[in-house]
């Protein structure tokens, strides 16, 4: 595997248009150029098919459209530029949830941190006990397992946290205008593009174990989703959106973005460790939020509440402005766009 990640590192370097040579491969890997040659016909048996160009060398001819691990693994060396990304990385091509896979691992003792992804879920879950559209081409499913041992008061702010760093990885590296809507979804114009499902164990008033699980759409168009595929399947899809929709059409690189995911969600566990976000916390939430000064709706247990989306208070709950001029705070609820003039 490792081998196999630099040889796949070295030809994404060179990009879509660039080659590289058999000599720098070999050099790479320390082996011969016959053998170079033999790794690449391995790797085609893998589907990543190589065209050769005399006297120019080696390239990828496509990348693959799915998630693949050797792919993930090449993209993840070449953003850390070797240096390891401090996390394990586990890929499954099918599980019921992340999360849940993740949850077993934890009770199985398994170190931390991680993240597990998975091809497919069958299981999928969303916040409020919705299933989640999880078929297997263009979406990210995954879990990240972390044991942060803190108070689980600052659960909230860390979801919100690990959304806006997500965000600002799409809107600065990809160009993609999306924004954070309170409390878990990634959005472009009224489309849910990404849920964030955060879920702790407490012992002792202390979040032991905390499997944060996302489910990105990538690629793909969701007015194509089965019917039926999930309970949601077909109310999804209308306001689901996919990250490709928001690129006018074009597909992402889904391994590349897979990476940077990776990465975001590491650094962004490790900067709130370190009690690094307060002010990055304000400053990205300026830039991000989604419903900043909007006419809200938002549903709870006990009704509808009906206003407008002040921003938040210091444990991450939020704000809304009610007609009376007063302002309520909400823990925890759906907010939707409108419902008040
Ligand atoms: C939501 O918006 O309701 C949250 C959706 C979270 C979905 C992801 S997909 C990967 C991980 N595994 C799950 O079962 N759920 C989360």
């Amino acid at each position: 595997m490792p081998e196999t990640t630099t040889l796949l590192a070295a030809l994404l370097e060179a990009g879509q248009d660039g080659y590289v040579s058999g000599e720098e491969l070999a050099r790479q890997l320390g082996v011969s150029r016959v053998s170079v040659w033999a790794r690449l016909q391995k790797l085609k048996g893998e589907g990543l098919t190589c065209t050769a160009v005399r006297g120019r060398g080696y390239r990828l001819a496509a990348e693959p459209t799915v998630l693949h691990p050797a792919v993930l693994a090449a993209y993840i060396r070449l953003r850390q530029r070797g240096k390891s990304p401090g996390i394990n990385v586990i890929f499954l091509p099918e599980t019921d949830s992340t999360n849940l896979e993740a949850e077993r691992r934890l009770a199985a003792g398994a170190n931390t941190p991680f993240v597990v992804f998975a091809a497919r879920q069958t299981a999928g879950r969303g916040r409020l006990g919705r299933t989640w559209h999880s078929a297997e081409g263009g979406g990210l499913y995954l879990s990240f397992a972390f044991q942060p041992k803190l108070p689980p008061a600052r659960m909230p702010k860390f979801t919100l946290w690990i959304a806006l760093r997500l965000c600002r990885m799409l809107n600065e590296g990809y160009h993609l205008p999306v924004k954070v809507k309170w409390p878990n979804d990634l959005v472009f114009e009224g489309r849910k593009l990404a849920g964030l499902l955060t879920e702790a164990r407490i012992d002792a008033d202390l979040m032991r174990d905390l499997v944060c699980g996302l489910g990105l759409n990538v690629n793909g168009d969701p007015e194509r989703w089965a019917q039926g595929r999930s309970s949601t399947g077909s109310a999804a899809a209308k306001i689901a959106g996919t990250l490709q929709q928001v690129n006018s059409g074009k597909p992402l690189p889904i391994n590349a973005v897979a990476a940077d995911v990776v990465l975001a969600g590491k650094a962004a566990f490790t900067d709130f460790i370190a009690g690094r976000t307060e002010k990055e916390f304000s400053e990205l939430w300026s830039r991000y939020d989604a419903l900043n000064g909007n006419a809200v709706s938002v549903t709870l247990m006990d009704g509808t509440l009906k206003g407008r989306a002040a921003g938040l208070d210091a444990s991450g709950a939020l704000k809304i402005s009610l007609p009376d001029g007063s302002i309520r705070t909400v823990q925890s609820g759906d907010v939707s766009l409108g419902g008040y003039g």
